[in-house]
């Protein structure tokens, strides 16, 4: 089995195999993606041709992206253009739909993400994911926090557990008087910074997120915006959002999605188009369907 060791002692090249199966596993860094815009050992990601099909259909292809650690990377684009879709492949949730395939190659810390060796439990613990509408359990706010770990077994600590995990998602102050009432009562900003307090349980170093906040008003809104970029300082982020603006706030770099209509199938087929540092993206993009896209002349 694949180990995927923590971020700190992991060698940036590549990998951290089990004793039993060392070698064959290790994938070397692309060569032809540049990564000189920051340390290999920052290098969290690497997304490389990238396709993820439902059955035959390819519903989004071309993604080239290299995730960086403690960062936070927004991914927009018009609907249908595949931002879940790929999202769902970096902590293989795909997996879960039967049609799901995946091409090309997605390395997390160099190690290929989709090797069969690699228990995709586990993967889910180190990359959680944070999804639109806030899903509670209808159990007590203490039993949500304290799910993850508990299936993985731990017993002991879990008060603490449930401490950190309820103030790193700034929500402790609100709730650590009523631990043990449903969490089902939660406002929607709550539940929603209850299900990062759920996914940081876990221990995770990357938490994904597809639109945490289109069920929110402004102001839960700008509360979880704010807890981004708080949680940056330990956590790397990827964040689908609908929300242009809000892209442009919080995130380091976007990558812009489009749609291409395949002329023989008829079927509209996602792509990356652009994938830069967020600010150049949004003043200054180099490709004409993000300019398009960015001025609302498209989408
Ligand atoms: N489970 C599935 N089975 C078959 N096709 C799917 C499935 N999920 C998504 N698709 C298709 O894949 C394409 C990309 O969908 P996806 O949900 O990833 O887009 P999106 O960019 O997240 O859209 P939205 O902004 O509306 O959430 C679409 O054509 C969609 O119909
Ligand atoms: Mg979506």
């Amino acid at each position: 089995m694949v180990n995927l060791t923590d971020a700190e002692d992991v060698n940036p090249k590549g990998l951290s195999v089990s004793a039993e199966n060392d070698a064959d596993i290790t994938v070397e860094q692309n060569t032809d993606t540049p990564v000189d815009e920051f340390p290999a050992e920052d290098l969290v990601f690497d997304a490389s041709d990238l396709s993820v099909y439902y059955g035959d259909f390819r519903a989004v292809r071309d993604v080239n992206m290299l995730i960086k650690r403690k960062e936070i990377t927004a991914l927009i684009g018009p609907s249908g253009c595949g931002k879940s879709t790929v999202l769902r492949s970096f902590n293989r949730m795909n997996d879960l739909i039967p049609t799901a395939r995946v091409e090309g190659t997605l390395l997390y810390r160099g190690v290929d993400l989709y090797d069969e060796r690699v228990d995709p439990v586990e993967v889910r613990r180190r990359i959680g994911m944070v999804f639109q509408k806030p899903n509670p359990f209808p159990k007590s706010i203490y039993d949500n926090v304290a799910y993850g770990p508990r299936v993985a077994g731990r017993k002991k600590g879990l008060d603490d557990v449930v401490e950190h995990s309820l103030k790193k998602a700034a929500l402790w102050d609100e709730v650590k008087d009523r631990l043990q009432e449903s969490a089902i009562g939660m406002s929607g900003g709550q539940q929603q910074r209850l299900s990062i307090a759920r996914a940081i349980a876990s221990d995770p170093e990357v938490l994904l997120m597809d639109e945490p906040c289109s069920a929110l008003d402004p102001i839960a809104t700008a509360r979880i915006e704010e807890l981004m970029a708080e949680l940056k300082d330990e956590y790397t982020i990827l964040i689908v959002t609908h929300n242009m603006q809000q892209a442009a706030r919080v995130s380091d770099r976007t990558a812009f999605f489009s749609v291409e209509v395949d002329e023989t199938s008829d079927r509209r087929t996602g792509l990356l188009v652009e994938y830069t540092n967020t600010e150049k993206l949004f003043s200054n993009p180099d490709d004409e369907r993000t300019e398009n896209y960015i001025t609302g002349r498209f989408g």
